[in-house]
């Protein structure tokens, strides 16, 4: 059944007709379709925990048949072939719907995720658009290059071409901006797609499908199969129909991932993954600015996001400015529906919420200090999944809380004393996704930049992101670069061509 999202919410038109059509269905070969075996799955509202949509679940046949669709639409289609400059004007076109559909997709965002609708609307939609614009740009612009070589009468060059059937495997945390995130550039290369969102958060995902035909994008280059890793993800990862992978979500599926493409057609991999992404504030920063800093750089989305700066540190001399300072800002955010005035929504889901609360208790059982927040809201919250900003100060950095990723609001505050100590500690999990630190001497915060292991630092900022600039992992937050040029790279393979001239 479907409820009523929130009683006192005035939805869009858009939104309620989108959200009446019920189950969703997947889009393969241009046509809505439901799962093979008729399967679907509940979606759910995390600020109420109140089913929103059913929603088609695919399994292995399904997937079969995306694949079928992609590939047919890639061997023998006319998208891989099509001018690049007319492919671009069709991701402008894109750009443009998504753009005239702001509040119904923000709305959907919301309601599926969680998250505020100014933040849904003034965030995720924009980005989502800025990433068909950017990517809109470089469709044209894809070249390769003439190679000089040491042999005679030869002239060799090389042409960028695309890689083909690529299975899009994205998490729950930025749902429609991780679908523009790999389409864009996917697309902008002349692959075909197949689209897996996260079971928690299908709703934008196969809006955008709507808005993909309305545009005019040919049957069976984008295919959407909605459903959970296992089996639909697991399908897409392990079928020699597809000849790549991009995956956001965490290092075990990541691991999985490979393992399976390794096992069928060593189909190309890119992962990325996790993070414990340390950011340190030093006595000489802007202090107050930091300490705003650092209270966003990891409650931003409720703490769900890969970049969150979740460990903090602190040059012993301004620590406890900073840790009051931090949980001062943390009791004045506000955590409510994404339809009130609340800065930030729930977590997106029970399992969620499980998982973090389990790491609060950890960080507690293992003799870290609750500073604030580490109960979950009651009240008239107490339907939906919400946590308070919560921080910890430590002094073990071995603790589960310090070590892993917990993807909810939760900081882990620590002080140091000397530079050497520093580094050793910042570099001392497994991940390396992102860092940040706060400083006026600008050596200093170039030194950190080039001794931290992590592929996008910020100074004296954190969190930005953008389309033309190139974002992915160290060490096991995984591999390969989005966003920006780097992201061709990706979504292309190089074919050298050698002729004789003679
Ligand atoms: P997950 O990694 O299980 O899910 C991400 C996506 O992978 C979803 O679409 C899911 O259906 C799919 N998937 C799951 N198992 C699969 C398999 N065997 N084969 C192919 N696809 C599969 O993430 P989950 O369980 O939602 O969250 C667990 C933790 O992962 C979070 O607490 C967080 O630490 C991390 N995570 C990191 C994200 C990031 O942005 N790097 C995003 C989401 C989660
Ligand atoms: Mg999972």
């Amino acid at each position: 059944m479907v409820q009523q999202p929130l009683a006192d919410v005035t939805l869009q038109e858009g939104t309620l007709r989108f959200l009446e059509d019920s189950p969703k269905r997947l889009l393969i070969g241009g046509e809505w379709v439901d799962a093979a075996d008729g399967s679907t799955f509940d979606t759910v509202n995390p600020a109420n925990g109140q089913v929103l949509a059913q929603v088609a679940a695919a399994g292995e046949a399904d997937v079969n048949r995306a694949v079928a669709a992609a590939r047919r639409a890639f061997d023998t289609g006319a998208w891989p072939k099509m001018s690049g400059s007319e492919r671009g004007n069709l991701l402008w076109k894109i750009a443009d719907l998504i753009e005239k559909y702001t509040t119904e997709l923000a709305e959907l965002e919301t309601l599926d995720n969680g998250k505020p609708l100014r933040v849904s609307s003034k965030v995720d939609v924009p980005q989502a658009i800025r990433h068909f614009r950017y990517y809109a740009g470089w469709a044209s612009k894809i070249e390769g290059s003439t190679i000089p070589v040491s042999f005679p009468n030869q002239l060799v060059y090389t042409v960028r071409e695309p890689v083909g059937v690529v299975g899009l495997i994205i998490p729950w945390n930025f749902p429609l901006l991780m679908s523009a995130w790999k389409l864009a550039p996917a697309l902008a290369c002349g692959n075909t797609c197949i689209l897996k969102p996260a079971e928690q958060t299908p709703l934008t995902a196969l809006r955008l499908g709507e808005i993909l035909i309305e545009a005019g994008v040919p049957a069976g280059v984008v295919n959407i199969v909605t459903g959970y890793g296992i089996p639909t993800g697991a399908a897409i990862t392990s079928h020699p129909g597809v000849d790549k992978v991009a995956f956001t979500g965490s290092t075990e599926v990541g691991r999985k991932i490979m393992q399976a493409a390794a096992s069928s057609n060593l189909k190309r991999v890119s992962l990325e993954l996790g993070g414990k992404s340390p950011n340190v504030i030093f006595a000489d920063a802007d202090v107050p600015r930091a300490i705003k800093g650092a209270t966003w750089a990891v409650f931003s989305n409720t703490g769900q996001e890969c970049t969150a700066g979740s460990r903090l540190f602190v040059e012993r001399s301004v620590y406890d400015q900073v840790v009051e300072g931090l949980a001062a800002e943390a009791q004045k955010i506000r955590v409510g529906p994404g339809f009130g005035s609340a800065h930030l929504g729930p977590l997106v889901s029970q399992e969620q919420l499980d998982r973090v609360t389990g790491y609060i208790a950890s960080g507690r059982s293992g003799g870290a200090q609750i500073v604030t927040g580490g109960e979950r809201l009651g009240g008239d919250l107490a339907d939906g999944y919400f946590l308070p900003p919560t921080v910890f100060t430590h002094e073990n950095d071995q603790l589960q809380l310090v070590q892993e990723e917990i993807f909810g609001p939760v900081v882990a505050v620590a002080a140091f004393d000397d530079w050497d100590e520093l580094m050793a500690r910042a570099n001392s999990t497994r991940y390396g996704l992102s860092a940040g630190v706060w400083t006026r001497d600008v050596g200093r915060a170039h030194r950190f930049a080039q001794g931290v292991k992590a592929g996008t630092v910020w100074i004296n900022e954190y969190g930005l992101i953008d389309a033309a600039a190139p974002f992915g992992g160290y060490k096991e937050s995984g591999f390969g670069r989005e966003m920006g040029k780097d992201a061709l790279e990706l979504y292309t393979q190089v074919k050298t061509v050698w002729v004789n001239l003679g």
